[in-house]
């Protein structure tokens, strides 16, 4: 079964410190919900607790974005991989993309913003967030 959670822009911080502590490797979020509602925002906050230096930004016209982070449970060396779909039309473009060969490797965090674009596609233990806004 997928797990979701639920979101509002004050919640970003604590869940994403949260999630930060809990993540293995290997995991793959779907960020969901309208423009502004805060899925760069999270992917950003949860990119800082990972020791991504460098400026996460919506990468709304290169699709997707690759950082290397750290993440905190085990100190192991990840490929963080960032994405926006919205201007994607259909998987095949997603799949252009190379995610089917990167997502749920232990080697890598996966964050998919507008990932109801390619919903039924998603991996089994995709962990849905969906971003409420204000
Ligand atoms: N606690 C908060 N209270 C109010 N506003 C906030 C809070 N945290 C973040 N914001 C603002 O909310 C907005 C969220 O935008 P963000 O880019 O994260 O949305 P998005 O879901 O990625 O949108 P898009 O679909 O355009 O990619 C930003 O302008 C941010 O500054
Ligand atoms: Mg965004």
């Amino acid at each position: 079964m997928k797990k979701t959670i639920n979101l509002s822009l004050s919640e970003i911080p604590e869940i994403a410190a949260q999630v930060a502590k809990n993540l293995d490797g290997g995991e793959v979020f779907a960020l969901i919900g309208p423009l502004g509602s805060g899925k760069t925002t999270f992917t950003q906050s949860l990119g800082k607790h990972l020791e991504i230096r460098q400026k996460i930004t919506s990468p709304t016209f290169t699709l997707l974005n690759c950082m290397p982070a750290k993440l905190k449970k085990n100190k192991k060396k990840i490929a963080f991989y960032h994405l926006d779909l919205y201007r994607t039309k259909n998987f095949a473009e997603a799949k252009a993309l190379g995610l089917t060969e990167f997502w749920g490797k232990t080697h890598t965090v996966t964050l998919i913003e507008w990932a109801d674009r390619i919903r039924r596609h998603l991996p089994k233990k995709t962990i849905i967030i969906n971003f409420k806004g204000q």
